[in-house]
């Protein structure tokens, strides 16, 4: 048995994290019996089991079927807390939450019983674990570009609030060029971009992010290093890619971590942080993605810090507090 206690006290920031993508089976039946919802399984257990995926779309149809037991401000903020305290314990000193509104409006589920559970949860979170964070406002790709900008103009209550906007959920068939509009208003607004691109779809959905939707960060971006002078341009601009080793791996992008390029990624001097993406559903928090890399990539105490360190620079949080874990 390897002794991690220095992995978990190394300070490390998650920059890649969706809150939905926290809720573990067990919550998820504690708030469907809360909320008199009924679910398809008999038991957590069960639920579990279900958790096999062949690909992105298949692992989103359970995920975005999960998240139907959130219904009030107390189930976002008993969602997010429960998420805030392992992630301490994980050694996590900031995360950068994100949450899909859309995914709740449609079920009927009001901006504010979000924003409000949210918001309420990460100031808590900080008193109380010393976990500060920022949340990131995404848009579902799959859904009209209409609808995002709606959500985008009804969300102005809270922009002072919102650290980025980004984009997930099935990304092939669904490129960077479709959110133009959307992307152009946040930054006419002064709120910064991030998306996912490069994990499904192919390094042209990266050029897209960085050209079309001017974006800060790229999520994943593993499929970059399939295009040569994109690589060139990712390490000469050190563009941020939040990689999510065990994700990819869940979701079949690679058959084991020992497939996964990583490696090759560092070593093209790409500035890459790792991350959980959906801690609930693929394998855990950050020192489990710490310790799968460790065990495949053979990483030393040296490389793990200089991982850790990349996401700690580039997480949306003051330079006070980046200071303090540096
Ligand atoms: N939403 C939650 N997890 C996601 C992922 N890995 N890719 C795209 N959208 C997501
Ligand atoms: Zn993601």
């Amino acid at each position: 048995i390897v002794n991690n206690n220095w992995l978990i006290g190394l300070p490390k920031a998650e920059l890649h994290l969706h809150i939905e993508g926290t809720l573990t089976p067990e919550q998820q039946f504690e708030l469907a019996k809360r909320n008199g919802i009924t679910l398809a399984y008999d038991s957590a257990q069960s639920l579990r089991a279900a958790y096999e995926f062949d690909d992105l779309s298949a692992f989103l149809a359970l995920y975005y079927q999960g998240m139907d037991v959130l219904i009030t401000q107390d189930d976002f903020y008993d969602l997010a807390m429960a998420y805030f305290e392992r992630a301490a314990a994980d050694g996590v000193r900031h995360a950068d939450i994100s949450f899909d509104p859309q995914a709740h409006l449609a079920r009927g589920v009001a901006l504010d019983t979000c924003f409000d559970g949210l918001l309420t949860a990460m100031r808590d979170a900080r008193a109380q674990f010393d976990v500060t964070s920022a949340l990131i406002m995404s848009f579902m790709r799959d859904r009209d570009a209409d609808e995002a900008l709606e959500v985008l103009e009804d969300a102005a209550p809270w922009y002072g609030e919102i650290a980025a906007i980004g984009l997930d959920s099935a990304e092939v068939g669904n490129p960077p060029e479709k959110f133009r509009e959307v992307f152009a208003r946040a930054c006419e607004l002064g709120l910064p971009r991030v998306a996912h691109a490069g994990e499904e779809g192919g390094p042209d959905y990266v050029t897209g992010a960085l050209d079309i939707l001017d974006v800060c960060r790229i999520d994943h971006g593993v499929r970059a290093m399939e295009d040569a002078d994109l690589v060139d341009r990712l390490r000469d601009s050190q563009m941020p890619l939040t990689v999510c080793p065990l994700s990819n791996v869940y979701l079949k992008g690679v058959a084991r971590l020992e497939d996964h390029n990583l490696p090759d990624m560092i070593a093209a001097g790409l500035n890459v942080n790792i991350n959980s993406d959906d801690p609930a559903y693929f394998g855990g928090g950050m020192v489990n993605n710490f310790l799968a890399c460790v065990a495949a990539f053979d990483w030393d105490q040296a490389t793990c810090r200089t991982i850790a360190g990349n996401g700690l620079r580039e997480a949306f949080m003051s330079d006070a507090r980046r200071e303090t874990l540096l």
